[in-house]
């Protein structure tokens, strides 16, 4: 595995590449890598012949009391993980690499489904993550990249920018990877102390718990969502979020939605944790 940490490098070597045909794929991380970060590695290794990560902790897509300065930094064993599951290459930039003339720069901003749930709750956040994916997407040319559900509304907000903008690249999204107790992976899984790691796959419970329900023809979104908020609550969670929305589009599911998503977000202590259920409606 080559790690460059220029645009120019990275340029240079995926060019000859690109005049021989080759397909190439990007998988966009901040770093600190887990199994499910691999996973995406893993299945970009099957759609193209050249797969470039990043590791890139963008300051853009951080609030102002968000955890840019604690995110934890593993560039070692990151480069590791990731030369063993066969990555090719890894770009690993500069905060001035990627933002020259500071924050105060061209933003891409995705309308329709970025205002609502984590948008709502982390002004700013969005823009900030499809800013930084154009301009991975127009550094490294991809033919597809790859990016996790446990992730869905950025996977949703992608999916349409790249509509949006005529992108020519297909986005695959991929299935969240979870800890033996159900706890999907997350980078920030590592600032939860102990009693708070026995609660975090709680949150995972209470999806399954609404899907079963949504699967039995409970029609009472409202109360459903009312309860189960408030026995995560009882749990020790404080909830930012518990919604059921359209799987596609991220709306309040319609007479036409056939696919839905439950999504929530809620913290443990200071660690806001986020994940989600996809779930098929019989007509
Ligand atoms: P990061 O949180 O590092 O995640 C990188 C990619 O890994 C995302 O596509 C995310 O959805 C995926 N991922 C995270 N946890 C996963 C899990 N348990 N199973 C499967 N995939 C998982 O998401 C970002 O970084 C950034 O916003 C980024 C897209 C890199 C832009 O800065």
């Amino acid at each position: 595995m080559k790690t460059l940490n220029t645009i120019n490098a990275i340029r240079k070597e995926l060019h000859p590449l690109r005049l021989a045909n080759k397909r190439i794929a990007l998988v966009p991380t901040m770093g600190n890598l887990h199994a499910g970060h691999i996973s995406l590695v893993k299945e970009a290794l099957k759609h193209a012949d050249v797969v470039v990560s990043t590791i890139f902790v963008n300051p853009m897509q951080f609030g102002p009391n968000e955890d840019l300065d604690s995110y934890p930094r593993t560039l070692e064993a990151d480069k590791e993980k990731l030369a063993h599951a066969g990555n090719h290459f890894l770009l690993t930039p500069s905060v001035k690499e990627i933002y020259p003339n500071g924050l105060n720069q061209t933003t891409v901003h995705v309308p329709g489904c970025t205002e609502c749930l984590c948008g709502e709750k982390r002004p700013g956040h969005f823009d900030g993550v499809t800013t930084v994916v154009t301009k991975l997407f127009n550094m490294i040319q991809p033919d597809v990249a790859i990016f996790g559900q446990k992730d869905f509304q950025q996977l949703t907000t992608i999916r349409k920018m790249v509509v949006d903008l005529c992108f020519p690249i297909k986005i695959i999204g991929v299935e969240t990877c979870r800890e033996a107790d159900n706890l999907a992976m997350s980078s920030r899984n590592g600032y939860l102390n102990t009693r708070e790691r026995n609660t975090a796959p709680k949150l995972y419970h209470a999806l399954k718990q609404i899907k079963s329900a949504l699967l039995s023809a409970e029609k009472d979104h409202a109360t459903l969502l009312r309860n189960t908020r408030q026995s995560l609550d009882e749990t020790g969670f404080s909830t930012d979020y518990l919604e059921i929305r359209d799987a596609d589009t991220l709306a309040k599911p319609g007479a036409n939605s056939t696919r839905l998503v439950i999504l929530g977000a809620a913290f443990l202590g200071k660690t806001r944790l986020i994940d989600n259920l996809t779930l098929e409606l019989n007509q």
